[in-house]
């Protein structure tokens, strides 16, 4: 399906973007973008280096003003929220090149997010204590960040996002240069979030990894949506296929 004949995600829709665009200068790195994530879903979203993925994701969370367009989470205009307003909203996120505090503790790393809560110190540590465990970082917790792995510290920052419980996540190239057994635990937390409730917006090169955990898929390819559907629709498309291989 091409996004000329995109259909409209349903009002209730947890993210809806209408026609966003982002200009860097003169390039325009987000070209009139629309699509919608469903309450519960994760969506794919897939294209090759400089397609705009994570322009869109910088977008969403607020780091970036969009220069056109609207961004609704849960049917609220989030489109001009500060980052720190679109994640009360509910929206969390991880980076590409993960953004841990590299001279803290990893449990520092997980109580920063906690700073103006009123919950006790108890049950906030409590709480750092649980999701640490769940991404298997439990045993270092009074260790420094810079002294993970690369996967580790995608791992710590899924935690860290898990603190403020949000609904939906962001997750830009969580596999990228993680090893293989790291992957499949970030996959298996993915999937246990998703059967919790949470939705998810994934950003990844490894095809492999979208295909298994997407409900839909969209393709970006300078800065638009050539492509729109499930995973069979996507991996059939032409423009899809061209878009990967014909470069
Ligand atoms: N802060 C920026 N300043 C200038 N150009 C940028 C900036 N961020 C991204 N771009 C450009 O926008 C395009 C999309 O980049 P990006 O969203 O990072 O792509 P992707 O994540 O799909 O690889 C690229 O051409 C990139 O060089
Ligand atoms: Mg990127």
């Amino acid at each position: 399906m091409t996004a000329s004949h995109a259909v409209a995600a349903p009002a209730d829709a947890i993210l809806r973007i209408e026609g966003l665009v982002k200009r860097f200068g003169g390039l325009v790195a987000v070209d009139n973008v629309s699509f919608g994530l469903e309450r519960g879903d994760i969506l794919g979203i897939i294209g090759i280096n400089g397609a705009g993925k994570t322009t869109v994701m910088n977008c969403i969370n607020g780091i970036y003003h969009a220069d056109g367009g609207q961004i609704f989470c849960n049917g609220r205009n989030i489109t001009k929220l500060s980052p720190h307003a679109i994640a009360k909203a509910g929206i969390g996120r991880t980076f590409q090149v993960p953004r841990i505090f590299h001279r803290m503790t990893l449990i520092d790393n997980l109580l920063v997010t906690s700073l103006d809560s009123s919950e006790s110190d108890a049950v906030l540590i409590e709480r750092a204590e649980h999701f640490l465990e769940r991404v298997n970082l439990a045993e270092l917790r009074y260790n420094h960040g810079e002294e993970l792995s690369g996967g580790q510290q995608k791992l710590l920052e899924l935690a860290r996002v898990m603190m403020f419980d949000p609904a939906l996540i962001l997750l830009d190239e969580p596999f990228a240069g993680v090893n293989p057994s790291l992957c499949r635990l970030f996959i298996e937390r993915i999937q246990d979030l998703q059967r919790d409730g949470k939705s998810f917006a994934l950003v990844s090169h490894d095809l492999t990894s979208i295909y298994k955990l997407s409900n839909n898929i969209i393709v970006l390819n300078q800065g638009q949506v050539i492509a729109e559907g499930g995973v069979e629709d996507i991996k059939n498309d032409p423009a899809v296929i061209e878009a990967y291989l014909g470069q």
